[in-house]
């Protein structure tokens, strides 16, 4: 099983990709948690940039294809052929939604990345009030004011909110963690 939790920044995914591991985990299933950008090369140049200074839009698309190509390569495929479950911290929904605003047409993007990477059987976007993410969110992102931020949120926000497909699960993230892991146990077992 192939599990993505995707949204806009201070949505809560990373405690949610905990949670649903350990819960798995207690049924006594194996499960691989990871996370896009990657700690590899290309995930690492892509998070230097964000401190040292952006890349050029093409040079961002193309860094976060290859760290993907990697990340696909040497452990989702794998480990899914293992029959263990995996679960990402984002993933080219992502893509669609970051790398749109920059210009790109997000159903090209999708395109794209469907010739290499596998479909996830849930991918939970876990939506959440712009003020309340811009609030979470405070202070983290140094140099974009927070018009910027909030029109760029808001952008994302419309990619995820575009996709219809029926691997999509939407999760109020406005919950505590703990009733919005719920929502998510229940959407996977109610399959
Ligand atoms: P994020 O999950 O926020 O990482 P961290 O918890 O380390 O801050 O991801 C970093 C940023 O990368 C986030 O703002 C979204 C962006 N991103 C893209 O622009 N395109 C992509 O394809 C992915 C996977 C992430």
């Amino acid at each position: 099983m192939f599990i993505v939790f995707e949204g806009i920044d201070g949505t809560g995914k990373s405690t949610q990709v905990k949670l649903l591991a350990e819960a798995l985990r207690a049924q006594g299933h194996e499960v691989i948690t990871s996370k896009e950008p990657t700690d590899g090369p290309h995930g690492s140049k892509l998070r230097q940039s964000a401190e040292t200074g952006r890349l050029s839009a093409q040079e961002e698309l193309d860094l976060f294809h290859m760290d993907r190509k990697e990340h696909v390569e040497d452990l989702i495929k794998p480990a899914l052929a293992r029959g263990v479950v995996v679960i990402l911290d984002r993933y080219f929904f992502s893509t669609m939604a970051y790398q749109g605003i920059r210009g790109f047409d997000p159903t090209e993007i999708r395109r794209l990345n469907e010739k290499f990477a596998p479909i996830p059987d849930f991918v939970f976007i876990l939506e959440l009030d712009l003020d309340i993410a811009l609030s979470r969110i405070g202070g983290r992102d140094g140099q974009a004011n927070e018009f910027e931020q909030r029109d760029a949120l808001q952008k994302c926000h419309d990619v995820f909110a575009s996709l219809t497909d029926g691997f999509v699960h939407r999760i109020d993230a406005g919950q505590t963690p703990a009733n919005v892991h719920k929502d998510v146990l229940s959407d996977i077992s109610g399959r």
